[in-house]
């Protein structure tokens, strides 16, 4: 059975991929996504290192392709990201003395760059992560923000830019704000409390997403849970953008095969996950795997090198218990 088709009636179903995945578009990876996926992410084809490298200097090879196969077989693409600390150019945040940009230049910049990539794209991607990971608690992290250039040069400023940006060049798109690890109830609250802020001040956030980059042993399904419904009362949608389930615990463990134990346990996980999911599809827009199969995932070079079994196909794209867990939960 498809994925797309059992979620139907609840979310769309993703996987983030590279553009060589569609290159060739009825290769078996090509016939893969289109059997069971109606939403794509470029992994990283939307960034900005790889879309404006150089000041001024745009580069859609990579997203095009993309957006071009899912458009030819009637998928829907989300857009990755906009604004972000990672894989964003030096040269976005300094003058050509060498200095620390103006906050002038800094939005000059971005407005420039949200309104050619959005711009491009208009009416093909339905939702865009405008900022990605700008939360992070600790002792030197100004109201649960992350201290990043962009923060440094503009404060909490830069965020409501963004959007107000990203919204009149594409006034239909579904405008989201993007973390990691939202089911921590600190960090998870600092993303309540800024979005209830941009909210407030009537800046168009549309969405949050969940990155859920988890483990097999690690959140609990409780957290998960509190996650989604925290939000439940800002009336924004949200989505799942970037699901995987390692099967690691910590960083020196390697496995040569997937062991079965392990196997059994990531499916039965993976259906207790989903059926929270479906409990909350009023909000849940989407569900995306960040990747297709466990060759074509990020946490075999991340953080270490190692095999991994994190999505619902394998290396060979043969369905898994994972797979057969959601499909057939019998
Ligand atoms: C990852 C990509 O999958 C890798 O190919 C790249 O080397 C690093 O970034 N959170 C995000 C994604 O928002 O953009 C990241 O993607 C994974 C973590």
């Amino acid at each position: 059975p498809s994925l797309k088709d059992v979620f139907a009636d609840h979310f769309k179903l993703g996987a983030a991929i590279l553009s060589n995945e569609v290159e060739d578009p009825n290769g078996p990876d090509a016939q893969l996504l289109k059997k069971h996926y109606n939403s794509l992410t470029p992994g990283n084809e939307l960034k900005w290192d790889a879309t404006e490298p150089q000041e001024g200097v745009f580069n859609f090879t990579g997203s095009d392709k993309i957006v071009e196969f899912a458009e030819e077989n009637g998928i829907a693409v989300r857009g990755h990201t906009l604004i972000w600390h990672s894989q964003t150019p030096n040269w976005v945040f300094y003058d050509d003395e060498g200095n620390l940009a103006s906050k002038e230049l800094l939005y000059e910049r971005m407005k420039r760059h949200i309104e050619t990539v959005m711009g491009r794209y208009k009416g093909k991607i339905y939702a865009w992560d405008v900022v990605n990971e700008v939360i992070e608690i600790g002792d030197r992290q100004p109201n649960g923000l992350r201290n990043s250039l962009w923060y440094q040069i503009a404060g909490e400023e830069f965020i409501e830019k963004a959007f107000e940006y990203a919204h009149a060049a594409d006034p239909d798109a579904i405008l989201y704000i993007n973390d990691y690890n939202t089911h921590i109830p600190d960090r998870r609250d600092a993303m309540y409390d800024l979005v209830k802020r941009l909210k407030d001040k009537g800046i168009p956030v549309h969405g949050v997403g969940h990155q859920n980059h988890i483990s097999i042993t690690y959140p609990s399904l409780n957290e998960m849970d509190m996650m989604i419904e925290k939000f439940r009362d800002l009336g924004v949608r949200q989505e799942i953008t970037e699901l995987d389930m390692s099967i690691y615990s910590n960083d020196s463990q390697s496995y040569e095969t997937f062991p079965y134990e392990l196997q059994v346990e990531q499916a039965l996980r993976y259906k207790d996950l989903f059926d929270i999911f479906k409990k909350h599809s009023d909000q849940l827009d989407a569900v995306i795997f960040w990747g297709k199969d466990d060759l074509n995932t990020w946490l075999r070079t991340f953080p270490v090198t190692r095999n991994n079994w994190p999505l619902l196909f394998d290396e060979r794209m043969q369905a898994k218990l994972a797979y057969w867990a959601l499909v057939d939960p019998t």
